[in-house]
């Protein structure tokens, strides 16, 4: 490809060490397109004739067959899918084949293919959220009237809705969705154009050239372009936020599954057995999501750090920005399956729910809301509460089994109607503003989740 002005061949450990032909063969239905594009840019201008045009465009025929087929067969020398291409196209169409190279860089070809397939990629990551939402959905559907413990700092805290905390995970993918069509939007600029620096010699119309590829603008600064990634960093963000939710909801079912919680309960063909305890039931799938998290946060903090230090304008430092980023869109596309999976096919224990909510004063604010509505300041109110409690833990009793003498000890402002306020339900059932807990706030909730995602159309 660069023979002229070398005297030697390259030496074939080194051709190894810089190849990349092993992993971005991917690319290569989007650089067949956008040569397919840049020949018929050539061809408006007349740089190259309509029946040279033919030519290539039959051979990109059969070179495409051969790479779907898997019958391309990829030389030592390929030092990438690019320049296996157009060396397999000048051996099935002469030198004309060579003819791709017009006016064209692997600086901004590269820069087009890896933008094309990252818009792709945020669509499918997108499409794959919105599966793992819906099973999200339909399992809230399903328990809608199970309340179970709400924890902060992993101690309870008040009741809430099964569904409701749920839902939560559905408001994270939503923002996820909202980071990757953003990325999606960052990469849909054409690069191509830009030549291997300087802007191509050949003044072909570019923004025909995108409308083509389906970008929506063309770059407006060649030196910018060739050398620019930020695209792959942003999508790679979005994965990654991706990946800390799936892992913030691997961690959660990992607990609520355990028998000490003892809430869910994982579909067999979710979950692992141990190879020498014979009881054992393991949710290894969210273990796994929990564990493959770090490459794809690795993928980003290798993305981030292989830029910092590039001067303008392509540097070879840039083929690092596929590896990573193909594994990365590979496992979070995975995981997020297997979560749909895994959480499409769980049950909850509804009884057991209602015995975990027995003890730990989950509804101490609301008698302490009690005494406000009564006409106590809430400081005061949560002192006298406080006092409640600890007679509750000094006597091994509930909130609900203190008998009214036994509280007014404590205020006369609590009446017999204060143990209406600390059953779960009512406590649930008080909490009816939007964002709530409370059942009709949930099912506001669930219907404009229900309502996105049944639009059908892919967020991104
Ligand atoms: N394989 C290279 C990459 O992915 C293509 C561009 C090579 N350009 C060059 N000037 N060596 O970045």
């Amino acid at each position: 490809m660069w023979g002229g002005r070398f005297d030697k061949e390259t030496d074939l450990g080194f051709l190894e060490f810089s190849s990349s032909a092993s992993f971005d063969a991917i690319l290569y239905p989007y650089d067949i397109k956008c040569t397919r594009a840049w020949m018929g840019a050539l061809g408006e201008i007349g740089v190259i004739t309509g029946e040279e045009g033919d030519s290539i465009a039959r051979a990109l025929d059969r070179v495409l067959d051969e790479l779907d087929s898997g019958s391309f067969s990829f030389l030592p020398s390929d030092e990438d899918i690019h320049t296996a291409i157009e060396r397999r196209l000048v051996e099935l169409a002469g030198p004309v084949g060579g003819k791709i190279r017009t006016g064209r860089s692997r600086n901004d070809q590269v820069a087009t293919d890896m933008r094309m397939m990252v818009k792709e990629a945020c669509a499918r990551v997108a499409g794959s959220a919105r599966n793992l939402q819906s099973a999200l959905i339909a399992q809230a559907e399903s328990y809608i009237e199970v309340v179970v413990p709400g924890h902060t700092h992993l101690q309870q805290a008040q009741p809430v809705l099964f569904a409701h905390a749920l839902l939560a995970y559905v408001q994270m993918l939503t923002r996820d969705m909202e980071l990757l069509s953003t990325a999606a939007d960052i990469a849909d600029v054409l690069p191509l154009g830009s030549g291997a620096i300087a802007g191509s010699g050949f003044l072909i119309d570019r923004q025909s050239l995108a409308d083509d590829l389906g970008f929506s603008r063309v770059s407006e600064n060649s030196m910018d372009a060739v050398s620019d990634r930020d695209f792959v960093a942003a999508a790679l963000f979005a994965f990654s936020m991706v990946m800390i939710h799936l892992s913030r909801l691997a961690e959660q079912l990992i607990i609520w599954c355990s028998q000490e919680f003892g809430l869910v309960r994982l579909d067999d063909a979710w979950s692992t057995g141990s190879s020498l305890m014979p009881q054992k039931k393991n949710p290894d799938g969210a273990e796994l999501v929990r564990g493959k998290t770090g490459r794809v946060l690795g993928a980003l903090v290798a993305m981030l750090t292989m830029l910092k230090g590039l001067p303008l304008t392509y540097n070879r430092d840039l083929q690092e920005d596929k590896e990573g980023f193909f594994d990365a869109l590979d496992t979070v596309v995975a995981c997020l399956r297997v979560m749909e999976g895994t959480i499409r096919t769980m049950t909850v224990d509804a009884t057991r729910a209602a015995e975990c909510l027995r003890g730990g004063f989950m509804t101490a604010t609301d008698l302490a809301d009690y005494l406000v509505s009564k006409g106590m300041e809430f400081p005061e109110a949560h002192r006298v509460v406080g006092e409640v409690v600890a007679l509750c833990m000094r006597e091994g009793k509930d909130l609900g089994e203190l008998q009214g003498n036994d509280l007014q000890a404590f205020s006369e402002l609590i009446g017999p109607d204060a143990s209406g306020w600390t059953t779960p339900e009512a406590s649930v059932a008080r909490r009816n503003i939007v964002g709530g807990t409370a059942r009709e706030a949930v099912e506001a909730q669930l219907k404009a989740a229900r309502d996105m995602v049944s639009g059908g159309a892919n967020p991104v």
